[in-house]
């Protein structure tokens, strides 16, 4: 199917300005997505009809947004094909889905001698957690290490793995490099060895279609924001029989049973796990968002984009001096690159300056880029309404910049 990306663009009021009289050229989509209208317009609704807290009145405004809410989970739910809405826990974002399972995982199951699995290639959300519930249990961070072009090293992989290893939390898509993981196939491996399997999926949902069933695995996170919702709205998936065992990891209104001023009983899944009031006008906004790209299609999607990608690919590597940091076969979305005399931090404030909105420095992956032996790079993301058009003025952007400093 042809999309028409025009017609698409025309849902994204933000991408119709100039910045510096600069037509925009956004193509910084791995840090956060434009928002459509559908979007923008159902938080409005939301507050100007139908706001009240979800889960405690028994009046009119608290049971509609408490049905919308219920029915935004329903949403996810079938988007991402989990076997059941309580499967589906609304979070803050990827962020807050993996300090929950870190936490409630590592409290109830990590000792001393136990190991945790993390890939070389994830950002701080799915390392700096994994990192503190270590220390506060003894339990051991084990690093699957990656090539030069940003494949996980699959062999080094297998030899990790064993019965010390209580879980594997991984990236289905680099976020500074791009690279797509075969999660389908290291899920299976670590089953093998009865680990459990976290996927941080923040980089993937919006640009591949992700089936919790076929994956098989028994956490996945994402972000709102990333996929043309909210902010400050995400999702933790996780199998009812792990939620079960789980302990909660906040506590608060909304997530209890009973309680008694020395004790509590909590509610069941995943009730358990959303305490406080939740961020409900998000989460229906974020399911007004998967309705508008399940509509256009994830297939799609992924079609326009692979074309972007390799279109954008092939016309940097002709730029002289200019280097793609990320090579892997498989790549969604992202290409980090960097060029010869010029400093990430000036390209990207000149290439601002000419209205290209790129992300420039570590991409919240530092130990990712010390591995590289850099101290960052240029990364240009692509999202459903990017064009050609807009990767020629990119190229042409990065040929003046080149002259400009050398
Ligand atoms: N993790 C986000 C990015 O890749 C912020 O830019």
């Amino acid at each position: 199917m042809n999309l028409d990306i025009n017609r698409i663009r025309r849902d994204f009021p933000i991408l119709e300005q100039q910045v510096y009289g600069k037509t925009l050229v956004y193509l910084d989509n791995g840090a956060t997505t434009q928002k459509p209208n559908v979007v923008i317009d159902k938080i409005c609704e939301m507050y100007r009809k139908y706001n009240a807290n979800i889960h405690r009145g028994v009046h009119y405004l608290s049971e509609k947004s408490t049905q919308f809410y219920e029915e935004s989970r329903q949403t996810v739910a079938h988007f991402i094909n989990a076997s059941s809405n309580k499967e589906i826990i609304f979070t803050k974002g990827t962020t807050d889905s993996v300090n929950l399972i870190a936490h409630a995982f590592g409290d109830r199951f990590l000792k001393k001698g136990d190991q945790v699995l993390v890939t070389a290639l994830e950002h701080h959300a799915n390392l700096v957690p994994w990192q503190m519930i270590c220390q506060k249990t003894g339990a051991e961070l084990k690093i699957i290490p990656i090539n030069e072009k940003g494949e996980i090293l699959q062999d080094k992989y297998r030899e990790l793995l064993s019965d010390r290893c209580k879980i594997l939390s991984l990236t289905h898509v680099s976020n500074s490099l791009g690279t797509i993981v075969p999660i389908k196939e290291m899920i299976a491996q670590a089953h093998a060895y009865h680990i459990p399997v976290l996927v941080d999926a923040a980089q993937s949902v919006q640009h591949i279609p992700v089936d919790v069933q076929e994956l098989d695995c028994e956490f996945l996170a994402f972000s709102g924001h990333k996929i043309y919702g909210p902010t400050g709205i995400g999702v933790l998936y996780g199998k009812t029989e792990w939620l079960e065992k789980l302990p909660p990891y906040q506590g608060g209104g909304d997530m209890i049973d009973d309680v008694e001023y020395q004790k509590s009983t909590y509610a069941e899944i995943p009730l358990k796990f959303e305490a406080g009031t939740s961020n409900y006008v998000d989460a229906i906004a974020l399911a007004e968002a998967i309705k508008y790209i399940s509509n256009i299609g994830l297939k799609n999607i992924a079609a326009h984009e692979q074309e972007i990608l390799r279109y954008a690919t092939e016309q940097m590597l002709k730029i002289e001096g200019l280097k793609i940091i990320g090579t892997a076969a498989q790549k969604a979305s992202a290409i980090s690159f960097t060029l010869k005399n010029v400093h990430n931090l000036d390209a990207g404030m000149i290439l601002d300056k000419m209205g290209i909105a790129v992300r420039t420095g570590h991409h919240c992956a530092q130990p990712l880029m010390k591995k590289l032996g850099i101290t960052g790079t240029i990364r240009v993301s692509f999202a459903i309404y990017n064009t050609k058009d807009e990767v020629d003025v990119l190229i042409s952007a990065l040929q003046k910049l080149k002259q400009m400093f050398n």
